[in-house]
């Protein structure tokens, strides 16, 4: 009896904190249990998905989770997750560049996709996904721009009707988040940080990048990072990014976009407001590549065609801008490449800035270079920037290829592709 007693609690002891993979079931609650010696934990996650991930809830404990292998939890319905803890990615970065899941698109990968439809995920302001980015992101791709293979950290795929909250998301290993094929979502609370404390840099680790998205709303998101905060790309609609601060990246993205020959593509309806931009590069920008195709995703492409309108970025608040408040460039190709900027036929229009304070650290207000292959309609900059101040006394605003501007030019736009 007392053996059987024994037995029963090593049993019990050992299902809780002895091996990985562990999961606390309780009626439609599946609490994952982290490992305690460091093995993986993402069979043990995957594992409370597939119990529990129908009318039910995932928890994850105030613990530190190993995330040493990629994840799949798609098809959900009907689900809570909490984290209150932390998933911390490994540092394998070997495993990741060969392992990572498909994005299905520009020929990258992720570590985890997640999807389904009326999924509450919910970090409580606490909740963290640590990608250990400093190792497996920028010293690795030593300024190598989108050096393949570099996981996105997590992907929202194929989901509606859901909503992300509270999260933490530092040292991504590349883009932070991705959204793609998905329709009514809520992201609002959302830290990222991804800072290098080496010689390089964090290029390439985006807040979140859309693709085949509708109806999203991005609320009250804190970015720092060495790239664009929040990017649409293709075919992304009625998107709506507000009340964010942004530190030291591009700022708003749009696009870029046209990366694919010949294949149609858009982005319509997207408002930025009440931004406020720490020396972010610019506020708001739109980047198509050139009508001429050089190499493959992910550093090469173009050629591709369709459209980009009706873009808002208003009441923002920019602070030492690095570059120019206002960007549009038709000139992103091939690293390394240049020229060509005017044979993209990808078609810009209705674009506004303003209105807006601040001020840059140049002599750039906006730099807005549209391709003479498809020149730009109904470009807004409001009451011409008054509001915003410059380094000296010169006011730039270079433009090429824009139609009737109700703003003075005060010489073309230059060829730079960023
Ligand atoms: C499993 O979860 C239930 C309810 O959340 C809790 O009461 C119980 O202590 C947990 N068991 C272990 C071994 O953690
Ligand atoms: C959603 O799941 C919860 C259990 O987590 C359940 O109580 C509720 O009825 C489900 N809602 C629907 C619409 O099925
Ligand atoms: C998690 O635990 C830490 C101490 O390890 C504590 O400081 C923190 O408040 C806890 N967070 C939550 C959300 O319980
Ligand atoms: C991307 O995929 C295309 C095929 O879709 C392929 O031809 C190209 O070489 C790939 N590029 C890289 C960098 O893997
Ligand atoms: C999402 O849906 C698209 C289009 O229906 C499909 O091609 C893709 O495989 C799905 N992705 C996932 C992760 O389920
Ligand atoms: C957009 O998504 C939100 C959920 O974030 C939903 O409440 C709203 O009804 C959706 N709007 C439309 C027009 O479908
Ligand atoms: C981002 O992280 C760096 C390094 O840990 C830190 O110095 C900085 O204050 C953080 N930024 C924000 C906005 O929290
Ligand atoms: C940079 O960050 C990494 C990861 O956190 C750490 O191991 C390393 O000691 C840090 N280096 C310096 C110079 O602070
Ligand atoms: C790497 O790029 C960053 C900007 O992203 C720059 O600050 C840094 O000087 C570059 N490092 C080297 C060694 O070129
Ligand atoms: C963009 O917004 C306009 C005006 O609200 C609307 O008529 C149009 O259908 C929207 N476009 C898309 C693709 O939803
Ligand atoms: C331009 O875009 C704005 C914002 O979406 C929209 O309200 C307006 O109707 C658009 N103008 C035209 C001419 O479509
Ligand atoms: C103005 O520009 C000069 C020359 O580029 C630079 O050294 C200086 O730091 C800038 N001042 C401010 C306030 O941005």
């Amino acid at each position: 009896m007392a053996s059987a007693i024994l037995l029963i609690s090593l049993l019990f002891s050992s299902a809780v904190y002895a091996w990985p993979g562990t999961v606390n079931k309780t009626g439609s609650i599946c609490t994952v249990v982290p490992s305690v010696d460091g093995s993986d934990d993402a069979p043990g996650i995957i594992s409370a998905f597939e119990q529990c991930g129908q009318d039910g809830s995932v928890v994850f404990m105030n613990e530190t989770y190993n995330v040493q292998s990629v994840m799949q939890t798609t098809g959900l319905n009907n689900v809570s997750i909490h984290l209150y803890g932390t998933l911390l990615w490994s540092t394998d970065t070997g495993y990741w560049v060969n392992n990572g899941l498909p994005l299905g698109h520009l020929n990258m990968t992720t570590a985890w996709i997640l999807g389904g439809n009326d999924i509450t995920f919910m970090g409580h302001g606490y909740g963290t996904f640590d990608g250990q980015g400093q190792f497996g992101g920028y010293d690795l791709a030593a300024n190598t721009s989108n050096m393949p293979g570099r996981p996105i950290s997590l992907t929202v795929a194929n989901t509606t009707n859901s909503a992300f909250s509270g999260l933490r998301f530092v040292q991504s290993q590349f883009w932070t988040t991705a959204i793609t094929h998905s329709e009514n979502l809520l992201w609002e609370d959302i830290y990222i940080n991804s800072t290098s404390n080496s010689t390089w840099g964090t290029q390439n680790t985006d807040g979140t990048d859309t693709f085949w998205c509708n109806n999203i709303t991005f609320s009250r998101w804190s970015v720092t990072n060495g790239d664009d905060a929040i990017a649409p790309k293709t075919n992304s609609s009625n998107l709506l990014i507000q009340d964010s601060v942004f530190y030291g990246g591009n700022g708003v993205a749009i696009g870029s976009i046209g990366q694919y020959l010949d294949t149609f593509e858009f982005i319509e309806n997207v408002t930025a407001e009440r931004i406020i931009c720490y020396s972010c590069e610019y506020v708001g920008y739109v980047k198509t590549w050139t009508g001429v195709q050089q190499g493959y995703p992910p550093n090469g492409g173009g050629g591709g065609i369709g459209y980009v309108k009706n873009i808002v970025f208003r009441d923002f608040v920019a602070i030492n801008t690095w570059v120019a408040i206002a960007h549009i460039t038709q000139c992103t190709s091939y690293v390394g490449a240049t020229g060509g900027c005017d044979t993209c036929k990808f078609q810009i229009s209705n674009v506004t800035w303003g209105p807006g304070v601040g001020n840059t650290v140049t002599s750039y207000l906006a730099e807005l270079q549209c391709s003479a292959a498809a020149p730009c309609p109904d470009i807004n900059l409001v009451d011409s920037f008054g509001l915003i101040g410059t380094n000296g006394t010169e006011r730039q605003i270079t433009c090429s290829n824009i139609v009737d501007p109700t703003f003075s030019c005060t010489g073309s736009a230059g060829s730079d592709q960023y």
